[in-house]
């Protein structure tokens, strides 16, 4: 039998990433995967459709060669502080209360709860279904086939500005690639490093990239919360240019081969050349780096907890916090992380796949992980072809190679 591949493309401010993945069962392995430098996104925003078009091509490209598959179809990421989050409650009859509820209730119960009223330029990107009741009163997680009159759910819903939504589709769409659906880069991240235990306790994910900083709050197994700020690594980059007087690139340049953010790094008096602009070189202390970055990160983390606060969930988070993204591999930023957020912290891996090792090691990596992951679960929700029909399919093209079948 032959295992379907899936595909992702993570769309982010400083990298595309086209990922190839095959689904094993429960499991999903990366065979395939392609980079490229982002062109045409600010801050998690698509500002240029044509220009980044060229890059996801460049990266699905690169991506095809390295396996030998074709991306026809992939899941992409979409990103930007535009992503929304509200949380709501439907409910429905069960059509046949002793038969037990079945898709079609849920489907109902979920209309009701995604029915509200939107403005215009908003399209709504998830409805996720975090717990339902029965009867109003039983708490179950999964309702099919369970005897019931009433059924309500409540779920966590993401919604977007269509025309960013047009925009990210348009880069893909014009790379002759079809969207499979887009997917919002907190709950990819969160599909690609955090364990089933740490959402049910009740866990927050911290998606720290290159322009923003992705959040997702989950409790109970279920989604509660979710936002995007709009600040990353590379405002860490421009702290350093500007403190250092310095060009962006040496500041990156330091940043990721000196960067942390231990507050007790350096040897006292350790100084690093910095070169500056025309023929202008200073040395400064590597503390005084650690700081610059320090500062930068640290607020990064008080934004998250004031947003964790807003959802109303900061006390609950037994689990604590998981941090992904590039600026994840800042030496010392979980104790950093702990002592701003007073939670525990931990660096993850998008370790819920396997595969391409330099793929699922890398932090930068979990939202193309997490798409595949998210691909991984829609092949196997599809009903499988039975095999009678694909035996007709079968019959039926032999027989129109056959000559005198032709429009029969
Ligand atoms: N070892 C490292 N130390 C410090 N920073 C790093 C390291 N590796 C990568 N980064 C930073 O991580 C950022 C890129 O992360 P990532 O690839 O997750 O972002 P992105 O997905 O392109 O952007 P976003 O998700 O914000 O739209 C850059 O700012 C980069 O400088
Ligand atoms: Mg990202």
């Amino acid at each position: 039998m032959v295992e379907p591949l899936v595909a992702g493309i993570d769309i982010g401010t400083t990298k595309v990433a086209a990922l190839i993945g095959l689904v094993e069962g429960e499991r999903v392995s990366v065979v395939g995967a392609g980079l490229a430098r982002s062109q045409g996104v600010e801050k998690g925003i698509v500002a240029d459709p044509l220009a980044l078009g060229e890059r996801v091509a460049e990266a699905a490209e690169a991506a095809e060669r390295s396996c030998g598959r074709r991306i026809a179809r992939a899941f992409v990421s979409i990103g930007g502080s535009h992503i929304h989050c509200r949380n709501a409650r439907g409910q429905a009859q069960v059509a046949h209360p002793l038969r037990g509820v079945e898709p079609e209730d849920i489907q109902r119960a979920m209309a009701e709860a995604s029915a509200m009223a939107m403005p215009p330029e908003r399209q709504i990107l998830h409805v996720c279904p975090r717990g339902f009741w029965l009867d109003d009163s039983v708490h179950v997680r999964d309702p099919i086939g369970v005897a019931a009159y009433e059924l309500a759910v409540e779920v966590h819903m993401v919604t977007a500005l269509r025309s960013s939504v047009r925009n990210t589709t348009r880069a893909v769409e014009d790379c002759g690639i079809e969207v499979a659906g887009l997917v919002s880069q907190a709950l990819a991240s969160a599909e690609a490093v955090l364990t089933d235990e740490e959402k049910e306790l009740g866990v927050a994910l911290l998606d720290i990239g290159g322009g923003t900083t992705d959040l997702a709050v989950y409790l109970n197994s279920g989604v509660w919360y979710s936002c995007v700020l709009p600040i990353g690594g590379n405002h860490i980059t421009g702290d350093l240019a500007v403190a250092l007087h310095c060009p962006l690139e040496v500041a990156e340049d330091i940043k990721l081969r000196l960067g942390t953010c231990a507050a007790a790094v350096a040897a006292e008096g350790e100084r690093v050349r910095v070169p500056g602009f025309g023929a202008n070189t200073t040395f400064v202390e590597r503390a005084e780096i650690a700081a610059v970055i320090r500062a930068r990160v640290a607020e990064i983390f008080s934004m998250a907890l004031r947003e964790l606060k807003r959802s109303g969930l900061d006390n609950l988070l037994v689990a604590g916090v998981v941090l992904c993204g590039g600026t994840a591999n800042l030496p010392g930023i979980a104790e950093l992380g702990e002592e701003v957020l007073n939670l525990p912290v931990r660096v993850a891996r998008p370790s819920r796949a396997e595969g391409l090792a330099w793929v699922v090691n890398e932090a930068a990596q979990a939202t193309g992980v997490g798409l595949l992951v998210w691909a991984a679960r829609e092949v196997r929700r599809m009903p499988p072809v039975p095999r009678r029909r694909l035996w007709q399919r079968f019959e039926r093209a032999l027989r129109s190679l056959l000559p005198g079948e032709v429009g029969r």
